[in-house]
């Protein structure tokens, strides 16, 4: 039962319930049985607003906006043919899209995060790409976007996700895939989720999902952000979302198997119900880009990150064994 749940493409609602004492409780169309309770124990969160059921310690080396940069500078030179097969199949992405009802090819979309235009490619199979814009902070993935003939006529722009340069109430949607783990405060960026979309309009947020399994649990948390999926809930949710949804997603070899966490693990749409910005407040952002670095941490930090990511290299390659070698009727 659970893990034909968990297969791919399952359709997981997640509701949230505010009892009197202020705990959210997250409970699933499922079962309808809770989730988890979030606790309200205030922690000192040193660098990004993220939830407060997560622990702070975790480093996270390339959740952050220089380091990420850097990664794609690197990652952009094989990101489509080596990285993309392997976590975001072009069957997963249509899968992940279809919460955001792309079903008009006059609606303005923008895909935030959107690198080399893959995302964007399925997005241009139902919306005219004159009215798509992708916006990323690397030049470097950007400039593979624009060599594909599909997304010449899209308007492509480098920013970043946490402030987007665009007006209020002006788009149908927001797409943004496999970019949040990247965001130094997340909460910010689902902010402009909600700030950039029109009335009735609908943000979704393709994502990483946080790994159960202790190896895998540790080299996430030292590469980057996997959210747990109450997180997303909880950041949707608290930008003013309404009808806030959870669509599982996962490489089919996989087998609905989500231990390992995965890359691309969840599409997450919300409606926005007023026009305007999102009634949350936040201070300044955390993460200064301007402000030097010392570039020996900074090294660490990147080299660290990079090896903890090349695990995930090998994740789906296992996965990818065990799918061919064990009985399809066994659970691997
Ligand atoms: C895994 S790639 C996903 C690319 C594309 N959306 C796709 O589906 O293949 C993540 C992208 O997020 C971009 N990114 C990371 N942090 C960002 C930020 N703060 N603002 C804008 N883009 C960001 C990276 O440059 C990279 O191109």
């Amino acid at each position: 039962m659970a893990s034909s749940l968990l297969n791919g493409g399952e359709n997981l609602n997640l509701i949230v319930r505010f009892p009197p004492n202020g705990h959210p409780i997250f409970s699933s169309n499922l079962h309808n049985k809770p989730i988890t309770k979030l606790s309200t124990r205030k922690f000192s969160v040193p660098r990004c607003s993220l939830s407060a059921s997560r622990p702070v310690s975790q480093p996270r080396f390339i959740q952050h906006k220089q380091e990420a940069f850097w990664f794609y500078r690197f990652l952009s030179l094989v990101y489509d043919h080596i990285i993309n097969p392997a976590h975001w199949t072009e069957e997963m992405r249509d899968e992940a899209l279809e919460p955001a009802k792309l079903d008009n090819p006059n609606l303005k979309v923008v895909d935030v995060g959107g690198g080399t235009g893959f995302t964007t490619l399925g997005i241009v199979k139902h919306v005219d790409p004159e009215n798509v814009t992708i916006i990323d902070q690397s030049p470097h993935q950007l400039a593979k976007a624009r060599e594909k003939e599909p997304l010449k006529k899209c308007t492509i722009l480098e920013g970043d996700a946490e402030d987007l340069p665009f007006p209020t109430d002006y788009f149908n949607r927001y797409v943004s895939a496999g970019s949040i783990e990247y965001w130094p405060d997340p909460q910010r960026g689902i902010k402009q989720a909600y700030r950039v979309p029109r009335i009735g309009g609908i943000a979704c947020v393709i994502g990483p999902v946080h790994p159960t399994f202790w190896l895998s649990r540790f080299f996430a948390d030292l590469w980057m952000l996997f959210p747990k999926e109450e997180e997303y809930i909880e950041w949707f949710t608290k930008a003013g979302f309404k009808d806030v949804k959870i669509k599982r997603i996962g490489p089919k070899w996989y087998r609905g198997v989500r231990r390992h966490g995965l890359i691309m693990g969840c599409s997450v749409t919300g409606v926005k119900p007023y026009s305007g910005d999102s009634p949350l407040q936040l201070g300044p952002k955390t993460e200064d880009v301007k402000k030097p670095v010392n570039r020996w941490v900074f090294l660490t930090r990147f080299i660290l990150g990079t090896l903890a990511a090349a695990y995930f290299v090998l994740v789906p390659i296992y996965m990818w064994i065990k799918d061919k070698i064990v009985p399809k009727s066994w659970p691997i």
